[in-house]
């Protein structure tokens, strides 16, 4: 009778947390990984302190999004030099491949605005990608993948993964030998910590792969992509939208007006499903420069305010095989999702949009795509959206030389069928 009460009782409770998120193991794991603030330098900054679910896995950080839009890593003061785009949706980028056509290279795919992660090493770009927060100084700041490893298999606080590392992975993936006062010297982010090369080192790496596929996995998982939006439903035969969210999307579709769908694809995302609204392939709008962002004063940025990002072309200069493409693709970055664009964790909440978050409205993204080309220089180089707005002109580009001059910058709109794609940008927020 004991027993039976004991199972009546407690059944229900154990079950409740697995029912509620309806995430498969694997991906529950990687939810904790990735709300696990303890993985980084403060103890405090996880992926969702950049990438917030509210927000549409971007950043919800206000005082930052105003700005620069860059957000401030684990260690207080160092930056680095994009805004986060969105978590969400972004792992059905292809591993990154080029396309031959006519002498034409076109790059598609990977992860990263540049493609740096290319999905070579783990075989899925976002699994290639999530090595590289917790490491990179000027985010998560962990001072060896040997600190990420342990802090998984020894949580802080062990409630916060109700799937362990080893449930999912086999025991294996816990034997692995740490250097001697390996605790202590994570607390420092500076640290060298020496992992010598053989059988400690490939496990510890083994493991630390393992962990960004659980992320990785959360990442494919329905919480992160819903396709829940107004859209989608509407795409079902499921709700409607309004006419000027219809004419929108038509402004959207047209070659002769928008001509967004060029790039920003409705046709099925690369797994068959609905869209995802990008080819995965690069571009260089033009996007001026964000006097905001604190790379400009960085001691790393040899070239001052000249400082241009340099997007695909600059992670191609690194690959002996790709550097000969790299000038044609300097300052081209990946088309993003236009999912979720004005979904935000708190009313009001400001959102940056682009590499370097300039613009700040979707009214201004638009009238940029629309008149580029049509209105003259700003006189102040650094003019920001709001001013440039004010004054009708448009500031000079980040860099010019691979700028798309054919499928953008003079679209010919009427002040009405700008305000109609921007009605239609927004049933695209998930629910
Ligand atoms: C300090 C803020 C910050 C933190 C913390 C952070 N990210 Fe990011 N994330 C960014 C920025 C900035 C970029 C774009 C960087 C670039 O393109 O070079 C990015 C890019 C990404 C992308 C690529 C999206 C795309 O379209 O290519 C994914 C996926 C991602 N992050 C997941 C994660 C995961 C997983 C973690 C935790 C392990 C994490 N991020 C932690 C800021 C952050
Ligand atoms: C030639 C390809 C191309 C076309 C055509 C195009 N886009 Fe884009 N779009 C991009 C690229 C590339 C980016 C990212 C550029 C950057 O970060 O500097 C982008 C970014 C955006 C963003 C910002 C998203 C974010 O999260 O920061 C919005 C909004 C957007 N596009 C809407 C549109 C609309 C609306 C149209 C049609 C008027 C359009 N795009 C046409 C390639 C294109």
């Amino acid at each position: 009778m004991r027993r039976l009460s004991f199972a009546l009782t407690c059944l229900p409770l154990l079950a409740v947390p697995a029912l509620a998120d309806d995430l498969s193991p694997i991906e529950r794991l990687g939810k904790s990984i990735f709300t696990d603030g303890n993985l980084s330098a403060n103890g405090a900054q996880s992926c969702s302190f950049c990438h917030d679910p509210g927000q549409g896995f971007t950043s919800a950080h206000d005082a930052f999004n105003k700005a620069g839009a860059v957000i401030e890593g684990a260690v207080p003061g160092r930056f680095g030099n994009r805004k986060p785009p969105s978590a969400a949706y972004a792992s059905f980028s292809p591993v990154l491949s080029h396309i031959i056509d006519d002498g034409d290279v076109t790059f598609v795919g990977g992860a990263f605005l540049d493609g740096r992660a290319t999905g070579g090493k783990l075989g899925v770009p976002i699994a290639d990608q999530a090595e590289g927060p917790f490491l990179n100084p000027k985010e998560m700041a962990m001072p060896s993948a040997a600190c990420v490893v342990y802090r998984v298999l020894h949580p802080a606080d062990p409630a916060h993964y109700p799937v362990r590392l080893t449930d999912v992975w086999g025991r294996d993936v816990a034997d692995v030998t740490f250097p001697a006062g390996l605790e202590e010297a994570c607390k420092n982010p500076d640290a060298k910590i020496e992992i010598p090369e053989g059988e400690m080192a490939d496990a510890i790496d083994a493991a630390f792969g393992r962990i960004a596929l659980s992320l990785s996995a959360f990442e494919q998982s329905h919480e992160v992509n819903r396709f829940s939006s107004r859209y989608d439903k509407w795409t079902r035969g499921e709700g409607t939208l309004s006419d000027e969210e219809l004419a929108g999307l038509e402004v959207f579709k047209a070659e002769d007006k928008g001509n967004c769908a060029a790039c920003h694809v409705l046709t099925p995302n690369t797994q068959g499903g609905p869209a995802v609204l990008t080819d995965w392939t690069f571009d260089n709008l033009g996007v001026p420069r964000n006097r905001d962002n604190p790379f400009y004063k960085d001691a790393a940025n040899t070239e001052g305010k000249d400082w241009y990002d340099a997007g695909l072309g600059g992670y191609l200069a690194t690959d002996p095989v790709f550097k000969p493409y790299a000038e044609a693709n300097v300052a081209r970055q990946q088309v993003p999702t236009l999912r979720n664009l004005t979904k935000v964790a708190t009313p009001g909440s400001v959102k940056g949009y682009m590499h370097n978050g300039y613009f700040k409205t979707l009214e201004g993204v638009v009238h940029f795509y629309n008149t580029r080309d049509v209105l003259p220089a700003c006189a102040d180089p650094l003019a920001s959206e709001a001013e440039a707005m004010a004054q009708k002109c448009w500031p000079a580009p980040e860099y010019a030389a691979t700028m798309n001059k054919d499928e953008l910058g003079n679209l010919k709109l009427t002040g009405k069928e700008e305000a109609e794609l921007v009605a239609f940008l927004k049933t695209l927020d998930d629910e």
